[in-house]
């Protein structure tokens, strides 16, 4: 597989949801891939298909406001997920860069996540910033630290 040929497109929600329960339901109380803020108006979903069109990459996108700024435009990135045999290949990075061209082009001065304390550093490395406690995500039950990177605007 060329990474080279690989491109970020926009998804349908459905398309999202297979490589969702694969990667983020693994080891969780839930199977249910689907996100109240997937029908949020402004909603997008940036992945990446392989050459034989198996989804290997998916994040959404969403229009919600940071928590300390909450008047400032900001997008929530959630179901960040890269498939199991291909993490720590650059997709995941391939998706920030372009869900940051996507915040950038709505003017947006805050991306931010709740990211699982196991991808804490994969955020830290792209210029987000750990804030607050960390806490159990409800859903997951997983160990989470919200994240933030502000965006030059
Ligand atoms: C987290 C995830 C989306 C990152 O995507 P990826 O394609 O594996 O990451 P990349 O290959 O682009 O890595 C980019 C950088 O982050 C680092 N990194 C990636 N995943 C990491 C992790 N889990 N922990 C620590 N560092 C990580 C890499 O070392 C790399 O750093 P470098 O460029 O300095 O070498 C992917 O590993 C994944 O799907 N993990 C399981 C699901 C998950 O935890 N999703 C996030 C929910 S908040």
């Amino acid at each position: 597989m060329s990474e080279l040929k690989l491109k970020v497109i926009e998804l349908q929600t459905s398309e999202t949801y297979s490589l969702r329960i694969a990667v983020l339901r693994n080891n969780t109380p839930t199977s249910d891939p689907k996100y109240a803020e997937d029908s949020k108006p402004g909603t997008i979903h940036l992945g990446i298909y392989d050459a034989d069109k198996n989804l290997i990459g998916t994040s959404t996108w969403v229009l919600n406001p940071w928590q300390n700024d909450i008047n400032a435009q900001a997008i929530q990135l959630r179901g960040m997920a890269v498939a199991k045999n291909l993490q720590g290949t650059g997709l995941g990075a391939l998706l920030l860069s372009a869900g940051v061209i996507h915040a950038e082009k709505l003017k947006a001065k805050y991306i931010w996540a709740k990211a699982r304390d196991s991808a804490l550093n994969f955020y830290l490395r792209h210029d987000f910033a750990a804030v607050g406690d960390g806490f159990t995500e409800g859903i997951t039950q997983m160990p989470h630290h919200l994240v933030v990177r502000e965006l030059k605007i």
